[in-house]
């Protein structure tokens, strides 16, 4: 492809609990493509009852809504099948049932049509998704912080990635969510508890310091300290003051752990992606950071492109066809972050 063609390219995002598609547009010479449309439906309301994402109601849910989602995204973008020149599809980590139905619908696209193919890594993703609405300068320490994921990165460029610390148990989403359950609060519960702390005492009950080696993370035993919590208090138990409580514990593990990365790689600067990266104490103590002198500058993506997005597999993707990594037709879905069969790199 010349360096002058604009490539127009179709994202498929199913990894989880939210399907959603994107058509990214971008010439081989830019740094980053450029947004041209794209559509979201989530299933909240599918798992609601549940307290949380059930796997086979998740799978079931994406075929219903990926066709209607890739006619919206293509409108969005007011263009037509025929103009698409790649399809990409999330193809690990995550569900592999929800994985499955969008990896699949992506290759048989690309088969009927003669379109190359790309699988991208969700977790990669999530790190290009600073880049939709902004430009932040290399190289920068990355949170993603998610329902399913809570790992830090040093992001030299955008092709030099290293893993600097993961949760060694829950995510820092699902340690979120299982506590709002606790708090009989809707599911996904973070966005509750977020909302419920700003009427909460955070001192007002006291949580143990996490101590794990190096730029790990773990997050259940603080879940274990609010059950306890949940019993000890029963009916007396303030709910407002154990969800601000619960949150500065858990977003104390969060800060120690990205003020020591941020330490050990002497970076000026960080990025914050996944769905928790909505969070507003998370965010203010980020501003603190930076009144601070520890770090320059902070950046996140706006809410939407926080939480699971087509958009930021786009992105990802447009990297992945600029370096010419395509993905052939036995490439399957991993519920892990492992290289994919199949996948040339
Ligand atoms: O990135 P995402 O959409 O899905 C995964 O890849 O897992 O993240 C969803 C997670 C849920 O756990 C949800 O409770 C959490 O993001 N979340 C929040 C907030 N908004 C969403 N957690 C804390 N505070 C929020 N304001
Ligand atoms: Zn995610």
């Amino acid at each position: 492809m010349s360096s002058g063609k604009l490539t127009y390219l179709l994202a498929l995002e199913s990894s989880c609990d939210d399907t959603s598609v994107a058509v990214v547009r971008g010439r081989s010479r830019d740094d980053w493509p450029e947004l041209a449309g794209w559509s979201v439906q989530s299933q909240d309301l599918v798992h609601e009852r549940f307290g949380g994402v059930v796997p086979e109601l998740a799978s079931r849910a994406h075929l219903k809504n990926l066709i209607p989602c890739i006619e919206k995204a293509l409108n969005d973008a007011s263009i037509g099948w025929s103009e698409i020149d790649i399809v990409a599809a999330t193809g690990q980590p995550g569900l592999v049932g929800s994985l499955l139905v969008g990896h699949t619908a992506a290759k048989t696209l690309s088969f009927l049509f003669e379109k190359p193919f790309i699988s991208v890594n969700h977790i990669r993703g999530h790190l290009a998704s600073v880049f939709i609405e902004a430009r932040p300068a290399y190289p920068f320490v990355a949170a993603v912080v998610s329902g399913g994921h809570t790992s830090l990165y040093w992001v030299a460029s955008a092709h030099e990635v290293s893993e600097l610390g993961v949760t060694l148990d829950d995510a820092m989403g699902e340690a979120f969510d299982k506590g709002a359950k606790l708090l009989g609060l809707p599911f996904p519960g973070g966005a509750e508890i977020d909302r419920l702390s700003k009427a909460g005492d955070p001192r007002r009950y006291s949580f143990g310091r996490v101590s794990v080696p190096g730029l790990n993370f773990s997050f259940s035993g603080l879940k274990s300290e609010l059950y306890r919590l949940c019993q000890r208090e029963g009916e007396s138990l303030s709910r407002e003051d154990a969800a601000a409580s619960y949150q500065r514990a858990l977003v104390d593990h969060l800060l120690a752990k990205i003020s020591s990365a941020v330490e050990e790689k002497s970076a000026r600067r960080l990025a914050l992606v996944g769905g928790v990266a909505r969070n507003s104490l998370i965010r203010s103590r980020l501003d603190t950071l930076v009144n601070e002198g520890v770090i320059d500058e902070w950046f996140a993506p706006s809410p939407a492109f926080c939480t699971d997005n087509a958009v930021m597999i786009g992105f990802q993707a447009f990297q992945e066809f600029k370096a010419g990594r395509f993905s052939t037709l036995q490439s399957d879905v991993q519920s892990t972050s492992r290289p994919a069969r199949g996948t040339r790199t």
